[in-house]
């Protein structure tokens, strides 16, 4: 099958039922040739990555907008434009190639108007682009609920981090320290030809110059190292678990940060938990192939009652559910799929874990909260709203040479050290207070 046809087919599935691109591509991946792989992959998330720009591209050359049914054409021409504008294919190639797929995708109707406004843009590109510009959300592509969020949350840096949104994001890897050294792993990966750098905040993270397929890297399968941006790699250093420690991962899966608290203490008694099976499935392989140990559980972490058996944690670590606005980079798609009405419905569910989790922590213990949001609703203003209620709640101060302080936790903004975006705050639970 044409890489294109099943570029448009996946990215109209996106757009017509809602599900997030990382559902939706692996299916689409098995009609295609393993050398066609990663130009799907380059065209889904260029696509959506640039898709606010597209659009409002898209309506100043269409009549009308497409019909539902007819998706998988508007997705054709957001293709035309992209290979176009960013891939810098020749304009007749991209022209012709995706003209043809009209046919794949059965829809020889649209062959004349797809070519047309491929060719009216192709005409006037320069004007176009330009009158795009005029507008934050065609100029930024990001939607426009979130550029004012954005905006208003942090004054001087909101365009830094809308640019950084719309980069490429690196390969980042983390070398199982329970196995292997990072400089031993560094000179495996130059041995096979791939350069790395070390992270600067991490002791076990190596960003790689280019994106290679995982499954080649020496000593993936035996669990020598997997896939784990650099920010979420300051988490198991935080949570600072002591040897022979009983850990709650409260929403664990697929388990990249359990994994890396059982590498760095393997001595820790661990409870990974999470509500979602299919996840959990993932976290079960993961922990397999890094030859790691934890009681998983399926449940919901914001009704203990139905779980917990009484014995209290010394460190619990809430990687709380989240807008993953920090994580546009990793997951264009976002910007389609999550609506400024969400935030509020997050943050209550955030704040509901949160205190049903706090009962369960022993004084004295700490409980590591992280997002992947850039949003202050979801990270210090859910904080200092439980500190204020709960008494027996006292900040750990984190200071670091990355992120910035908030009036609790620290805030990482995409991109700062090629990272991702990222919130941590930690608590430590006070004896109670008396009365
Ligand atoms: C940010 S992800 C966790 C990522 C994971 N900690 C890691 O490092 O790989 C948030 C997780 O919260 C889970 N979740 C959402 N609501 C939950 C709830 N009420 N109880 C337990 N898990 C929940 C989701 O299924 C999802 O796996």
């Amino acid at each position: 099958m044409d890489v294109r046809a099943v570029a448009a087919m996946a990215l109209s599935e996106v757009f017509r039922q809602g599900h997030s691109l990382t559902s939706v591509l692996p299916r689409w991946q098995t009609q295609l040739s393993a050398k066609d792989r990663p130009l799907l992959q380059e065209l889904c998330y260029g696509v959506l990555r640039w898709q606010p720009r597209l659009d409002a591209l898209a309506s100043q050359l269409l009549k009308k907008p497409f019909k539902t049914k007819d998706m998988d054409v508007h997705a054709l021409v957001l293709l035309g434009f992209y290979q176009m504008i960013y891939l810098r294919v020749p304009d007749h190639a991209a022209v012709s190639a995706t003209v043809a797929v009209t046919t794949a995708l059965k829809k020889q109707w649209a062959r004349g108007l797809v070519n047309g406004v491929l060719r009216n843009f192709q005409r006037q590109s320069e004007s176009l682009l330009a009158t795009l510009d005029e507008s934050p959300v065609s100029r930024w592509a990001h939607p426009h609920w979130f550029i004012e969020k954005l905006r208003h949350a942090y004054p001087e840096q909101w365009q830094t981090v809308l640019a950084a949104n719309n980069q490429y994001p690196p390969l980042v890897l983390r070398v199982n320290r329970a196995k292997i050294s990072r400089d031993d792993y560094q000179q495996q990966l130059l041995a096979v030809g791939i350069e790395s750098k070390p992270t600067p905040h991490c002791k076990e993270g190596l960003i790689l110059t280019r994106a290679v397929d995982v499954e080649t890297l020496p000593g993936f399968v035996d669990g020598e190292v997997s896939v784990q941006d650099s920010a979420a790699q300051l988490a198991a250093g935080l949570l600072a678990a002591e040897p022979g420690d009983y850990i709650l991962d409260a929403c664990a899966a697929p388990g990249g940060k359990t994994a890396h608290v059982l590498e760095c203490q393997p001595t820790v008694e661990m409870v990974a938990l999470d509500q979602d099976g299919g996840r959990l499935e993932r976290l079960h392989n993961n922990l397999q192939r890094l030859q790691l140990q934890a009681t998983v559980v399926t449940a919901d972490a914001a009704a203990p009652e139905l779980w917990w058996d009484g014995r209290l944690f010394d460190r619990i670590m809430l990687d709380a559910p989240c807008s993953a606005t920090g994580v546009i980079r990793r997951h264009p798609d976002i910007k389609l799929l999550r609506r400024a009405d969400d935030i509020a419905v997050l943050a209550t569910l955030q704040g509901k874990i949160l205190r049903a989790l706090w009962p369960l922590l022993k004084p004295g213990g700490r409980l590591l909260y992280i997002t992947c949001s850039v949003l202050p609703q979801e990270n210090v203003r859910q904080l200092n709203a439980f500190c204020r209620e709960q008494g027996d709640a006292q900040e750990l101060l984190i200071s670091a040479p990355w992120g910035e302080a908030q009036t609790i936790g620290r805030q990482i903004l995409p991109g700062e050290s090629d990272m991702d975006g990222f919130y941590y705050a930690c608590l430590q639970k006070e004896a109670a207070p008396t009365p």
